[in-house]
């Protein structure tokens, strides 16, 4: 039994846990991400894994999975489209800092790697996508059985694929992005724009928020979802909309054996789900003639990243 430590490193939290063979985490722990200070984010995710490697001084690795653009060679943190980040060689930081080999590699990459050994693609030996829903959107491509990082390392940014011409602006720079329009925050802004426009039908919802459209926040929308509202489950079923066309373009881009849709916003369940595969199959016009990949929720939940950062470094 090996122990690799994985760290999973989003806008919000660094957390990092130690992990089996498995795939089972044994021990946990996490700190905030200092977002704005990048000196800051570095030290706190050298941080989580050198108490890691304290607490299990048998580990022999650690992998990171960052919500960030990762250079060709897996050492540097180019460019964060969420996040105050650029150019750091952070690689190479926590492995000094702690002492062992270290690899780095997008968040959804590592999500993506976590699902197709342990979650909702274990059962496939050859090719999955997934997409992540949460404050941005991510993406991970398995291709031949291993994950696929292109030729400049940024393969499977799919959050970054054009929806709408000239629509929203991105933090990219690009405008009408994926993650403009089924994100986690896209979510929220649908709601919001919902509830001045029609709130009659946004009762709970603002009920919820005191209120104030503005202050209409994820959660809300998931409860008043929940519980009913319309204006809600609008917004659910816009998200799962744009998500349902993209994933019918990755299934004629890649033809995959198994298409994943994971990150927080999938605990709602059947209201994301729902519309995402109706959508889906709603788009492959040809279905019927020829099989499609499947599409599946995420199944290793919140701990995705941890398990398939640790998982990644086992491999080296
Ligand atoms: C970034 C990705 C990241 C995703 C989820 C996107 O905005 O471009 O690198 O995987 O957010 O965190
Ligand atoms: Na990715
Ligand atoms: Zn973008």
């Amino acid at each position: 039994m090996t122990l690799t430590i994985g760290v999973d490193v989003g806008g919000t939290k660094v957390a990092g846990g130690v992990v089996d063979d498995d795939g089972a985490v044994l021990s946990s722990t996490r700190r905030d991400t200092p977002a704005q200070d990048q000196a800051g984010t570095r030290d706190t995710i050298a941080a989580v894994a050198a108490d890691l490697a304290a607490q299990h001084p048998e580990a022999t690795a650690v992998g990171i999975g960052a919500a960030a653009w990762i250079d060709a060679s897996g050492s540097t943190v180019l460019f964060a489209p969420n996040l105050a980040w650029r150019d750091e060689p952070l690689r190479d930081y926590v492995s000094k800092a702690v002492g062992l080999p270290t690899v780095l590699e997008n968040d959804a990459n590592v999500a993506a790697w976590a699902e197709f050994r342990y979650g909702a693609a274990r059962h496939a030996d050859d090719s999955m996508v997934m997409i992540t829903v949460g404050t941005g959107i991510g993406g991970g491509v398995v291709l031949g059985g291993r994950l696929w990082r292109g030729a400049n390392g940024i393969a499977g940014e799919l959050g970054h694929i054009q929806s709408v011409p000239d629509g929203h602006p991105c933090g990219c720079g690009r405008l009408g992005c994926l993650e403009q329009y089924a994100s986690g925050n896209a979510l929220v802004r649908f709601a919001r724009a919902g509830a001045r426009q029609e709130p009659d039908r946004a009762g709970l919802l603002l009920d919820l928020a005191g209120g104030d459209p503005m202050a209409i926040h994820g959660r809300q929308v998931t409860e008043a979802a929940q519980n009913g509202d319309g204006v809600a489950r609008d917004a659910f079923a816009q998200i799962g909309y744009w998500l349902g066309v993209a994933m019918a373009d990755l299934a004629q881009i890649f033809d995959p054996q198994v298409l994943v849709v994971g990150g927080g916003v999938i605990d709602a369940g059947d209201l994301l789900m729902g519309p995402t595969e109706d959508t889906y199959r709603d788009q492959l016009k040809q279905r019927g003639r020829f099989p499609v990949a499947e599409l599946r929720a995420a199944e290793t939940g919140s701990s995705a990243g941890v398990v398939g950062a640790a998982d990644l470094a086992r491999q080296g």
